[in-house]
């Protein structure tokens, strides 16, 4: 099967207009650049390398052996060693770990004997030295760095081999070596604390910094391509530099030491199972630093311990005649004349992070500790946080340009010693390239349409308008649960006239009824799943048919109640439904109701508007008479130190003109980034659904696959094992059917952005939606854009990246990127353009909805709900991973809901 598939990639890329083939096997980049709607000019947020490699530099290989070599911080010790530096003199470029630079050439190989403590000892005399902390390091010259190889390569000369990837990597590392001496830096960011910064709560701030890295950049046709240096404004989260005692507090929402000691007192009976436990594992390695022996001692913390200072106890001199048993308190008090506040949990470090070679650990009272600066705090944010943040980061592209500046100065590449020396010279003047913007689709609905030009502006209006294809079957038995709450639940009246108005709004865009009244009846947050069967049986008896949907009221938003709903309803009973928040429902809106209608007729089979191209037919005539499939595809992970599996959403298009995507959803294994074959060949039923409607009995002719973001490295496994197990899949159908990919990657993850001049942009002086750019910031010879379909509401509008990894199918670039573009005036819950492909984008939406389906005891909110069976459970109790993902709760698919968009 696998070389099947080479094959067949083999065979598009010669039949390419007889380009030279790209090494990867990928597409190679269009001879032309995309024709269609208008030119306009876009600056981008990359500086071209002006100069480079106009010196040799040495390349070499850095062994080091000792004590603890593996650990970062030892090896950045002995390499700044004395030692070190004295014997190899200045100007020398580290990767931190395997690899050197120099302009020097050492031809013999170098040896330095490095002792850590004797160096330290002539420092600081105090201290004895022992003997654990002698080092070797030894370095090899291997070659000079190949700059002629890259520039052969920019310019189209050579194919890309490790000696150009030596020399950008090379460049990474010149480029962060001034940098990462000035600043805190993480990966490519760097942070310097005078940076705006802004608390988000629970003892999280957030920072700005300036982001930078390296790439090739393709200029256009018949300009060639160099290198260019992408620079963005950063934002980090970090640890507050707070006593470590607030922070406690603020992780568990203990406002003072009384409320942290009353709710540790409360925890301590079952302290590993406790929710304060949970909480503040999140200091697990945070390290922290105690002044109380009148040196700054520095630890790194291990865990929380669930006992305090009085009932901690640990033998002094042990193993001595003078040995006994004292308390933490005790000792405190003994030896460092303070008094620890008893009733607070106590920390034990990893390491004392001091005597050499001594690794006891260490456990110290919370009251003499504080965060160290510059830790960044690596956890979800949670929404009060998040909010915050946005705040803080999102800017205009005026401001976003201006904190561009910021960074370039903060840079301050001119005056960088490092790319002096190694003659690297970055231009000051930011890269503008012609791009386009192309031709808007109109949106059409079933009676009318929004012309392009309007739709173009980024938003339109549904009044009066009618959906493309209305509920496949007249609404009959649907139900509605107020939940109960004495201040925000509406009452009885203000619950009829807003579903009397939903059914004459939804009747307008076309919705169908065979019942326009709907059960309605309150509901009891406290009967937990019962709530939902209440509802789910009263519906069904008073129409003697199962129910069609279900409405939910929801007296503000909560996170764990509309899971436990989504869960009842998708898992256990099979019905779609749609969750209203409180205040609308009594505010009983048009405009509101009219966007309910949209997601109502989707889970009910219904699709909103089509885009329809007025290009296409003269870019590809044949486009609409192909029986496609679109696929779309993520994969995601769940934040560090969650117990949670990765999960993989996949969509599929159900209809022809792709309005309508059923999306099947499961754990996909524990940060695993390709979709499992498993994953994959569970879509046979979808398929085969597929051949038997829009199919006609075939399988597509060609399918679109989306896949969102996965790196570089990954690119090739995409189509080794996602594809290659899809095209498994469909040759288990039908094996005499070919059917064509063209593979697309869409990325969001990156720091380019768009700065249109003139009225080539909106008013906020971001990109009007379709706008192209095919070069500065693209690769040289292989098929990737920039695209940005959606009008930014707010902030600065993030293009999506895309990259085709394979196109069997033929498609002419400029068909690819009218499709992307176009099929973003589709998706079916939103009246503008949306930023990425529909397909991708509903695959989010799944994932995010599908976790309400894992295979774990309900989130508590009273009762449990009774019927569904729990399999065997990751325990959320242990601290280790667990070594299996149990698989999501399958869907009841009595009514077909696998096939509804129910995530919608
Ligand atoms: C890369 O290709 C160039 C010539 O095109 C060659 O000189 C060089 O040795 C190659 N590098 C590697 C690592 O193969
Ligand atoms: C202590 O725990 C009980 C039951 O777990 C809970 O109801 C109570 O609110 C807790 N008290 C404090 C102060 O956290
Ligand atoms: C902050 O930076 C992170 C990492 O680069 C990024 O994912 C996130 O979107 C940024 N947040 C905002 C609001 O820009
Ligand atoms: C579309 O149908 C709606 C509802 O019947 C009607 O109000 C509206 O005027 C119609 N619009 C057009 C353009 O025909
Ligand atoms: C729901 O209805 C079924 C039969 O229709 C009945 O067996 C069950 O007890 C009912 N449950 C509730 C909670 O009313």
């Amino acid at each position: 099967m696998e070389l099947l598939i080479l094959l067949l990639c083999y065979f598009d890329i010669i039949t390419d207009s007889g380009q030279r083939e790209n090494p990867q096997g990928l597409p190679r980049r269009p001879a032309q650049l995309n024709k269609q709607g208008q030119e306009v000019t876009v600056g981008l947020n990359s500086f071209k390398v002006t100069k480079f490699g106009s010196k040799p530099v040495y390349q070499y290989d850095v062994m080091m052996r000792g004590n603890d070599i593996e650990k970062r911080i030892v090896i950045k010790k002995v390499w700044g060693s004395n030692a070190v530096t004295s014997r190899l003199g200045q100007g020398w470029i580290f990767d931190g770990n395997k690899l050197a630079w120099s302009l020097k050439k050492e031809a013999q190989e170098v040896r330095i004997d490095v002792d850590l403590d004797a160096e330290r000892a002539e420092r600081d005399p105090s201290k004895p030295s022992n003997d654990k902390n002698k080092y070797n390091v030894a370095l090899r010259y291997t070659n000079a760095v190949k700059f002629e190889v890259l520039t052969a390569f920019l310019n189209g000369k050579t194919d890309w081999n490790n000696s150009c990837l030596e020399a950008i990597n090379f460049f990474d590392h010149l480029m962060r070596q001034t940098p990462s001496s000035k600043f805190f830096q993480l990966k490519r960011s760097f942070f310097a604390q005078g940076n705006d910064r802004l608390k988000l709560g629970g003892a999280v701030e957030a920072f700005k910094g300036v982001y930078a890295s390296l790439r090739i950049a393709y200029y256009g046709p018949g300009l060639g391509a160099g290198l260019a240096v992408n620079v963005d404004v950063a934002n980090g989260t970090f640890w507050e530099q707070l006593p470590l005692v607030q922070v406690m507090g603020a992780l568990t929402n203990c406002p003072g030491t009384d409320a942290l000691a009353r709710n540790f007192a409360n925890s301590t009976k079952d302290w590993r199972k406790s929710a304060m436990y949970t909480q503040l594992k999140r200091l697990r390695h945070v390290r922290v630093f105690s002044t109380h022996r009148g040196v700054n001692d520095e630890y790194c913390i291990e865990t929380i311990l669930g006992k305090d200072v009085k009932t901690f106890e640990f033998k002094q001199n042990e193993g001595r005649p003078e040995e006994k048993t004292v308390s933490l308190q005790d000792y405190y008090r003994g030896a460092y004349k303070i008094n620890p506040q008893p009733g607070l949990p106590i920390v034990e470090m990893t390491k004392k992070v001091g005597p050499p070679g001594k690794k006891k650990s260490v456990v110290l009272p919370v009251d003499v500790l504080r965060i160290l600066p510059n830790q960044r705090y690596a956890f979800k944010l949670d929404e009060k946080q998040t909010s915050s943040m946005i705040k803080f980061a999102v800017s205009l592209p005026q401001d976003r340009w201006k904190g561009i500046q910021t960074g370039v100065n903060m840079l301050d590449r001119n005056k960088d010693p490092y790319l002096q020396n190694y003659g690297l010279e970055i231009g000051a003047q930011r890269t503008e390239v012609k791009a386009r913007v192309l031709p808007t689709p109109d949106v059409t609905f079933a009676n009318g349409s929004i012309p392009g030009t309007q739709a173009g502006q980024g938003r339109w209006r549904i009044d009066g308008k009618k959906f493309a294809t209305p509920n496949s079957k007249p609404i009959k038995a649907w139900g509605v649960c107020v939940i109960q709450d004495p201040r925000e639940a509406p009452d009885q009246q203000a619950t009829a006239a807003f579903f009397k108005q939903f059914v004459s709004i939804y009747k307008a865009h076309g919705g169908q009824f065979a019942n326009e009244s709907p059960v309605i009846q309150p509901g009891q947050l406290n009967k937990g799943g019962e709530m939902i069967t209440d509802i789910w049986n009263a519906t069904g008896n008073k129409n003697q048919a199962r129910p069609e949907i279900l409405f939910f009221v929801l007296p503000k938003k909560d996170s764990n109640v509309y899971k436990n709903i989504k869960k009842s309803c998708e898992v256990r009973y099979g019905v779609v439904s749609q969750c209203l928040q409180a205040r609308h429902v009594k505010t009983n809106q048009a405009q509101y109701i009219s966007n309910v209608c949209m997601k109502v007729n989707a889970k009910l089979g219904g699709s909103t508007c089509r885009a329809t191209s007025k290009v296409m037919a003269k870019i590809a005539p044949n486009h609409a008479k192909i029986p496609t499939m679109a696929i779309g595809i993520d994969v995601s992970h769940a934040a560090p130190g969650s117990d949670q599996g990765s999960m993989a959403a996949i969509t599929m298009s159900l209809n022809a003109d792709l309005t309508r995507y059923a999306a099947h959803c499961n754990t996909n294994g524990h940060r695993v980034e390709l979709v499992t074959k498993t994953n994959i060949l569970d879509l046979e039923n979808y398929v085969k659904h597929w051949v038997s409607t829009t199919g006609k009995g075939a399988l597509p002719s060609r399918v679109v696959y989306f896949r969102d973001g996965v790196s570089e490295g990954q690119y090739q496994q995409v189509i080794t094992q996602e594809v290659a197990d899809l095209k498994e899949l469909f040759h288990n159908i039908d094996p005499k059917k070919q059917v064509q990919f063209t593979v697309l990657i869409g990325s969001k993850r990156h720091h380019v952005r768009f700065f249109p001049l003139g009225n080539g942009g909106d008013r906020n002086g971001n990109p009007k939606p379709g706008t192209l750019v095919e070069t500065g910031v693209t690769h040289p010879y292989e098929f990737d854009f920039y695209l940005c379909s959606h009008a930014a509401i707010k902030g600065t509008a993030r293009p999506m990246h895309y990259y085709c990894l394979l196109n069997e199918a033929g498609m002419s670039p400029e068909e690819i990127q009218q499709m992307l573009y176009e099929h973003c005036y589709q998706y079916a819950r939103a009246t503008t353009p949306v930023s990425q492909f529909p397909a991708i984008y509903y695959a989010h939406l799944a994932s995010n909805r599908a976790v309400a389906h894992e295979n774990r005891p309900a989130v508590s909110s009273g009762k449990k709900e009774a019927g569904v069976k729990h399999g065997q459970t990751a325990s959320s109790s242990s601290d280790k991973t667990p070594t299996e993902i149990p698989p999501l709760m399958a869907l009841n698919n009595q009514m077909g809901i696998r096939l509804a968009m129910w995530y919608i």
